[in-house]
């Protein structure tokens, strides 16, 4: 599909960009269960982040298939183009010199591999919600667990389809012993000095 395409060289780059914004870019991705809290933690380090200047942008999954991926399933075929639009939107956004946090379920190692390819390995930072499936479905927060299991909703993550834990994460976080407020300050703490231009 590429035939034909000449990419543009453009003047202003992304060095300026962030010396501009005064800090660097990167993405932030949290990879979980549907309801382990990965939009409530990644939600309060886009606030805290915000608050200290920092120019962000927090992509969700709920939201992005509310609009731009809203013609796909949960299928294998469409999660997996589901999280490439979704790198490739944080590939532009990095450009643009903007922290970007990302919160989707992301279930296969593959397709969060290929989101490092995408943003490149230095500008990716894997925090895993690690919330038991047990909890998440005691806290069924949008009911969907339920209808799951009453076969409602067909592939459902840990339901009816995989989830693959990752291997190597930069940051773990366990809700069931760790509290939102504690996870958002180890993830910010994590963050803060590689937001320091060199
Ligand atoms: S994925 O797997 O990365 O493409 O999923 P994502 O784009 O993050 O969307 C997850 C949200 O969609 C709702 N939902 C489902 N999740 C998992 N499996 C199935 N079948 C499904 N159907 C709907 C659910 O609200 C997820 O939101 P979170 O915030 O994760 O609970």
């Amino acid at each position: 599909m590429k035939e034909n395409i000449t990419p543009y060289k453009h003047s202003v780059t992304v060095k300026e960009r962030r010396l501009l914004n005064k800090h660097n870019s990167f993405l932030v991705w949290f990879t979980g269960l549907s309801g382990s809290g990965k939009s409530t933690i990644s939600n309060i380090v886009e606030q805290e982040l915000s608050k200290q200047g920092i120019r962000t942008y927090l992509l969700d999954g709920d939201n992005v298939r509310n609009g731009i991926n809203c013609n796909l399933t949960f299928s294998h075929e469409d999660r997996t183009e589901n999280i490439r639009r979704v790198s490739e939107i944080s590939k532009l956004m990095i450009d643009a010199g903007i922290l970007v946090v990302g919160a989707f379920v992301s279930p296969y190692e593959e397709d969060r591999e290929n989101i490092k390819k995408i943003v490149g390995e230095d500008n990716f930072i894997e925090v895993f919600v690690n919330t038991s499936l047990e909890e998440c479905e005691r806290r069924d927060v949008k009911g969907l667990y339920k209808k799951a299991r009453e076969g409602e909703i067909k592939n459902f993550t840990g339901i009816s389809a995989p989830y693959e834990n990752p291997i190597n994460p930069d940051i773990e976080i366990k809700t069931e012993n760790e509290t939102i407020y504690g996870a958002a300050k180890r993830i910010i703490e994590f963050i803060k000095p590689k937001l320091k231009l060199q």
